[in-house]
């Protein structure tokens, strides 16, 4: 099994919705019983809440499921456990890399460096931009080239592809 984390500050705005995307694009591809996602926070203020409201409204107006998800902080097991452990900004991949220390972990990076030619390498926080549309069309195209490079990677057989 490819275990995939996504991190953010808080884990209510950016990283259950990558969360929530990616899960929908491993079932299109038939790898629910090849991969599976989880999503954690690097704070612990939001422990055990829903999705934010806006991250909430633009998966429903994508048809996208997020049932079950619930904040929950970071611990030093996910960081041995997950194969990928993948951060929205440069300061969740610092806050991640100071919690590890010198401790081995699986591969941690940002989410739109597996996108080429990204203008952005962050995904902003829309808790303080409010702009969760944008961050929708980031997220959604990095969820689908890090699916790619997972596939390939892990050489994983999908559904219905020549
Ligand atoms: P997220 O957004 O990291 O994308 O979930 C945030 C949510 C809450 C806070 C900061 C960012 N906060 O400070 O409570």
């Amino acid at each position: 099994m490819v275990k995939v984390l996504f991190v953010c500050l808080g884990n209510i705005c950016r990283s259950p919705m990558a969360e929530a995307i990616f899960r929908h694009l491993v079932k299109e591809k038939g790898l629910e019983g090849k991969i599976t996602v989880d999503s954690a926070g690097t704070g612990n203020w939001h422990v055990g809440e829903p999705p934010h409201e806006g991250t909430q409204l633009i998966l429903k107006k994508n048809n996208i499921d997020f049932s079950g998800i619930r904040a929950r902080q970071i611990d030093q097991r996910d960081l041995q456990t997950f194969d990928y452990i993948i951060a929205m900004d440069a300061e969740n991949v610092g806050n991640l890399r100071r919690l590890a220390g010198y401790n081995k972990t699986g591969f941690i990076g940002r989410l739109l460096d597996f996108v080429p030619d990204s203008e952005m390498a962050d995904v902003p926080d829309p808790y303080y931009t409010g702009n969760f549309a944008q961050v929708y069309e980031l997220i959604q195209k990095g969820c689908e080239h890090l699916l790619e490079t997972i596939i390939k990677e892990k050489k994983l057989e999908v559904k219905g592809r020549e």
